[in-house]
């Protein structure tokens, strides 16, 4: 069984025939991005996942990841944006701890960088930096500090060894002095933007020291490929969650909250905001995504969301088995107000707030889509990486916008690096 979308709660605010005539009028595009036209060849490297992980790639990283897990207490990923937030959302949800993960690279805080530094002393540390254009200031300064520390701890040879680069190997920076140092190096895919490269040795690799199984996630890519490859787009939820959101825009939704029950989905809902805010936020275009972890956030946002102003709309990864059970202690009298769900399991609890909010969304203006997970696995986040990606592809597609580039990042980069030049 695969992710399924149900968009039955957006009809009171657009109808079934709204989304058919939509699907009409876009067809030729439509057909043409589920192709995935080769036209775009600089960029549609994630779309074919054999290509994107063959089988002698997926051994590499198993061996790796196997020996990191031997033999490091920590791993430091050092990467930022599409470098780390894929895996990063996989780890946080389904890691085991068998080796400390740290994140680095991914801010300037010197607050940050003494922490990461503190927590390496002792211990046996492994790095891997990720990086696709390594001009990117954040990982390629904190890797400047990172392998000098390694290299007077164990000496270049030995830190070398402890080193693995995923670099563009087309004589980038990275792969240059990688292969200088003799750095063990993975390839970051020429054709994948880092957004897109979750399911890459991007992310592969560090998914794998986490202890979570890399072929699943990739089947379940698989799966959900085949699916939005083979069905029409009538029936294909890639194309209806990217029509019905563009027609939520145009009605002046403008603003998309991820929301869900399942705190472990926090950092994918990070990644989900990158993907989308950086493939579609151009030229004055877009919806602004957001993210709210419910029930927490009910008690912050959840007014705004209520009553505030009508603009936004909301998507659920509903988590259908919630993949674990906790019992409320039976109390013979009401002590404190809440016999009334006495021996409830949590699971009841959260599945009963879960509906009741959208059910009160929905009524309070809040057009609602759900994505029913059947549960939180390598196999479905698979699937949910793959769906998001081609739903981003398509719907970028339909709003006019090109999802591959970023050039607004540029802005504060220029007026930063000059600054810092002329110091
Ligand atoms: O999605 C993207 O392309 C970006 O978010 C990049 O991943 C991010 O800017 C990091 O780039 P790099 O890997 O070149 O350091």
């Amino acid at each position: 069984m695969n992710v399924k979308l149900d968009y039955s709660r957006v009809s009171q605010f657009i109808s079934q025939q709204e989304i058919i005539d939509s699907i009409e009028k876009h067809r030729p595009l439509i057909e043409k991005v589920l192709e995935a036209s080769t036209e775009d060849k600089d960029n549609l490297g994630w779309v074919d996942l054999d290509l994107l992980a063959n089988t002698s790639l997926i051994q590499q990283i198993q061996a790796k990841a196997r020996e990191i897990r031997e033999k490091a207490d920590v791993f430091v990923l050092i990467g930022v944006g599409g470098s780390n937030q894929g895996s990063r959302a996989v780890i946080e949800s389904l890691g085991d701890n068998n080796v400390e993960i740290i994140y680095a690279g991914n801010n300037l805080s010197p607050h940050h960088m003494n922490r990461v530094m503190a927590k390496l002393s002792d211990k046996s540390v492994y790095i891997n930096v990720i990086a696709k254009n390594f001009a990117t200031l954040e990982p390629g300064i904190t890797f400047r500090v990172l392998r000098n520390y390694l290299e007077q701890r164990y000496g270049e040879a030995e830190a070398a060894k402890r080193i693995i680069a995923t670099a563009s190997l087309n004589n980038s920076s990275l792969e240059v002095l990688g292969k200088e140092k003799g750095y063990t190096l993975l390839p970051f895919p020429l054709d994948v933007g880092g957004r897109f490269s979750v399911l890459s040795a991007v992310g592969l690799l560090p998914i794998a020291v986490a202890g979570i199984n890399i072929t699943e996630l990739l089947q379940g890519a698989n799966d959900i490929k085949r699916e939005i490859q083979s069905l029409s787009p009538e029936d294909n939820p890639a194309v209806l969650y990217g029509v019905t959101r563009n027609s939520l825009l145009q009605k002046g939704y403008n603003l998309e909250i991820l929301a869900f029950f399942e705190p472990l989905l926090s950092y994918f809902s990070k990644w989900w905001i990158q993907l989308f805010g950086e493939s579609e936020g151009k030229h004055g275009k877009g919806i602004y995504p957001t993210a709210c972890s419910f029930t927490e956030d009910l008690h912050s946002l959840g007014q705004y969301i209520q009553e505030g102003q009508r603009m936004l709309f909301e998507t659920f990864l509903n988590l259908e088995n919630q993949g674990s059970s906790f019992k409320i202690p039976h109390e013979e009298t009401d002590n404190d107000g809440f016999q009334y769900i006495d021996s409830k399991d949590f699971t009841f609890l959260n599945k009963t707030a879960y509906e009741a909010t959208v059910k009160a969304h929905v009524e309070g203006g809040v057009p609602c889509l759900v994505l029913n997970i059947p549960e939180l696995t390598a196999y479905y986040m698979g699937q949910l990486f793959y769906f998001f990606q081609y739903a981003c592809y398509i719907s970028a597609s339909l709003l006019g916008v090109d999802p591959f580039n970023q050039p607004g990042v540029e802005a504060y980069k220029n007026v930063m690096f000059s600054s810092l030049k002329t110091i």
